[in-house]
């Protein structure tokens, strides 16, 4: 086993299995570490960039103001705070473009050739983001789709509701899209040597006969997971384990979630034995990652099945 450690510089780490957990801002780290050296990056970023800005952090713990919105109960359930995304203004936008183009070159910098990067976004917001990782030199290779029932959207008008009560302002959303992007391959250089060379260029399959499908049937985070990391955008095991399965064809090299949480991401890439570096800016989060990585390698799959019959309907 190749050991990480020295990835951590000279930032506060954990060593866990076969994955490193660097506590640091990952613009300043990725702007320090060995170019063409991380094979494959699945990652989760903060969406209106300032959501978790500790001012936002603070305001979503007290309940007011700020970009978290507190959802109606529905149902009699207790919902958890949404970022408003819809509420940033042209300049969070500029802000925001400026980031993922900044972020976007510092990432590729950090990538061998025909390196993969998974990212998430939302209906609303996957535009913008995506166009600028283009804008930064990443290859465009398509979307996955994660089928999710979420409570955003759907609304009727603001204190119009019973005048507009058939109108809703965005659609509910029923999908969260996935960007999926590659550095480009040396020029000349065919698929088959990129595997040869780095180990990279194209998506693991599922098995033999089955290959990745860029649809995947998914479910709200169980509440099982939720108990071990506390996170406010805490992604499932069963989707992550496939996502992170595909993202390295050989199985082989490292894989980085630059903005890792409570480290769901760094728990899959255990689960499947691949090596992996997690970075977090927030010291809360950084330690919940260390508790939460060894339990959550163990969560079971509920929806396996079903996705199984997906795959087949697809096939
Ligand atoms: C959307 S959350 C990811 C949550 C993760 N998917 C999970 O399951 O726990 C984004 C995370 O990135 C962190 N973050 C934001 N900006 C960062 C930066 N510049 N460097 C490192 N981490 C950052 C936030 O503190 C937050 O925990």
């Amino acid at each position: 086993m190749t050991t990480l450690a020295h990835w951590a510089l000279d930032y506060p780490s954990t060593t866990l299995g076969r994955a490193l957990l660097v506590h640091a801002d990952c613009i300043a780290w990725l702007g320090r570490i060995e170019h063409e050296s991380i094979h494959a990056i699945v990652t989760d970023p903060p969406y209106g960039v300032k959501e978790y800005n500790p001012d936002q952090i603070e305001k979503r713990t007290h309940g007011k103001g700020g970009i978290w919105r507190i959802p109606p109960a529905f149902d009699g359930s207790i919902r958890a705070p949404l970022p408003r995304f819809t509420a940033l203004n042209s300049k969070e936008r500029e802000l925001m473009r400026c980031f993922f183009t900044e972020w976007g070159e510092l990432a590729l910098k950090a990538l061998v050739p025909g390196g993969h990067l998974f990212i998430a976004t939302n209906a609303f917001l996957s535009q913008l983001v995506f166009s600028a990782l283009v804008a930064s030199g990443w290859e465009f290779r398509g979307e996955l789709i994660r089928l999710v029932r979420t409570f955003r959207g759907g609304d009727r008008p603001k204190n119009a509701e019973e005048e507009f009560s058939e109108v809703c302002s965005l659609p509910r959303s029923a999908y969260e899209p996935w960007g999926i992007f590659r550095k480009p391959l040396p020029k000349g250089m065919k698929l088959s040597d990129c595997l040869r060379v780095y180990g990279t260029g194209g998506l693991r399959r599922i098995s033999p006969d089955q290959p990745f499908t860029d649809v995947i049937l998914s479910e709200r985070t169980s509440r099982t997971e939720r108990q071990i990391a506390d996170h406010p955008s805490l992604k499932p095991q069963s989707f992550l384990r496939r996502v992170v399965h595909a993202a390295l064809p050989l199985g082989t090299g490292v894989l980085l979630d630059p903005f890792m949480g409570s480290g769901s991401t760094i728990a899959a890439a255990e689960s499947l034995g691949y090596s992996s570096i997690g970075v977090e800016r927030i010291g809360t989060y950084y330690d919940l990652s260390i508790q939460a990585i060894p339990k959550l390698v163990h969560v079971a799959e509920d929806h396996w099945s079903e996705q199984l019959s997906l795959d087949t309907m697809l096939s």
